[in-house]
């Protein structure tokens, strides 16, 4: 378990050269100011007369910033700190524990890894360990997860059933306010539900590092839960603004595929994460992603003569290869789909 930050951080005192990011990636000062703008949306009110107004509130924040925070979100307060418990506990089991969930072989579902997927061929390293495995459907994934700690799945069990149904309501006002058929997100655009839980230990120098680098989520939607720990950062009309962590509520944000079946509608942001120096940061990712075989396309409501389709159609496969190649570059990635309007 060498290779793992949470593994060798506490016996080092400077940042090993490794894990220094290019001039022009590194945060400097990582106290960029918390944003207010970015919504926070109460969902106990999409009911009744109030639902109008949620589902724009929601689409206003998926087109400006492709960012809000979601709160009275009816997964439990309970069930999201054991989840952040258990993951931190997860994170600090003896190696001999680690050892039986990490792996290199990024065809393993199931794994433990640290800094990016290609950490071997990487020149540049990323100050976080990584957790991953698909959730959905359950009793097909749970029997590859971690045995330990002893209560994993159970409360992970738990958990990604209420994200998933969380995701889905989300998904269903986002469907009524973009005008989309009922139902457009059920089936195959939502069959898949990834977990990843990235793991950033105190850093020495977090102004030359990043947990994560600059990115836009490959998949539909993406569910985060933070802890009350400060790093994930927006880009936003040139700057990076922070989203300031509310332990109960959840952080949404829109991830390449929404964006392109909306023809543009929906933003898909540039994010990444920083360190920092006195505290571990804990993050709970629920991915949704399209089955590998589906067809993505602009939604045919939302094309017209003078609203021409910006994408070309594809397979989801065919759009995480590209992902995989271009190392998730937010300039290039999304060129190949590219229709010249
Ligand atoms: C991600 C991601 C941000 C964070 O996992 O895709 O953007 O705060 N994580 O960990
Ligand atoms: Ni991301």
């Amino acid at each position: 378990m060498e290779k793992l930050v949470s593994s060798w951080y506490s016996s080092v005192q400077s940042l090993p050269e490794t894990y220094v990011v290019p001039p022009d990636q590194r945060p400097g000062k990582i106290t960029v100011p918390v944003s207010k703008t970015i919504p926070v949306i109460d969902l106990g009110k999409a009911v009744g007369d109030d639902r109008t107004d949620i589902v724009q509130q929601i689409l206003n924040a998926s087109r400006e910033f492709g960012f809000f925070q979601v709160i009275n979100h009816g997964v439990s307060e309970n069930l999201m700190e054991e989840t952040r418990n258990l993951f931190n506990e997860f994170f600090n089991l003896p190696d001999e524990d680690k050892a039986s969930v990490y792996s290199e072989d990024s065809s393993k579902k199931c794994k433990l890894y640290t800094s990016s997927f290609n950490n071997a061929k990487n020149k540049v390293h990323y100050w976080r360990d990584n957790l991953r495995h698909p959730c959905h459907p359950l009793e097909e994934w749970m029997p590859l997860w971690p045995e330990k700690p002893t209560r994993y799945r159970e409360v992970v069990g738990t958990y990604s059933v209420e994200v998933r149904e969380l995701s889905l309501r989300i998904l269903q006002l986002i469907c009524e306010g973009l005008g989309l058929q009922p139902g457009y997100f059920g089936d195959k655009l939502t069959n898949y539900q990834t977990l990843t839980v990235n793991h950033y230990p105190p850093c020495p120098d977090p102004s030359l590092t990043l947990g994560l680098p600059k990115h836009c989520d490959p998949n539909l939607i993406t569910i985060l839960l933070q802890g009350d720990v400060c790093g994930l950062q927006v880009f936003k009309d040139g700057q990076w603004i922070g989203i300031e962590p509310f332990p109960n509520a959840f952080v949404v944000n829109i991830g390449y595929q929404l964006q392109i079946i909306s023809n543009g509608k929906l933003k898909s942001a540039e994010h990444r994460a920083v360190t920092n120096s006195n505290e571990a940061r804990t993050s709970i990712v629920s991915l949704i992603a399209p089955s590998w075989d589906t067809v993505i396309e602009c939604a045919e409501d939302l094309v017209s003569e003078s609203n021409p389709p910006l994408y070309r159609a594809f397979q989801y496969k065919e759009f995480m290869g590209t992902y995989a190649t271009h190392g998730g570059d937010t300039e290039t990635v999304l060129e190949p789909y590219k229709l010249r309007v």
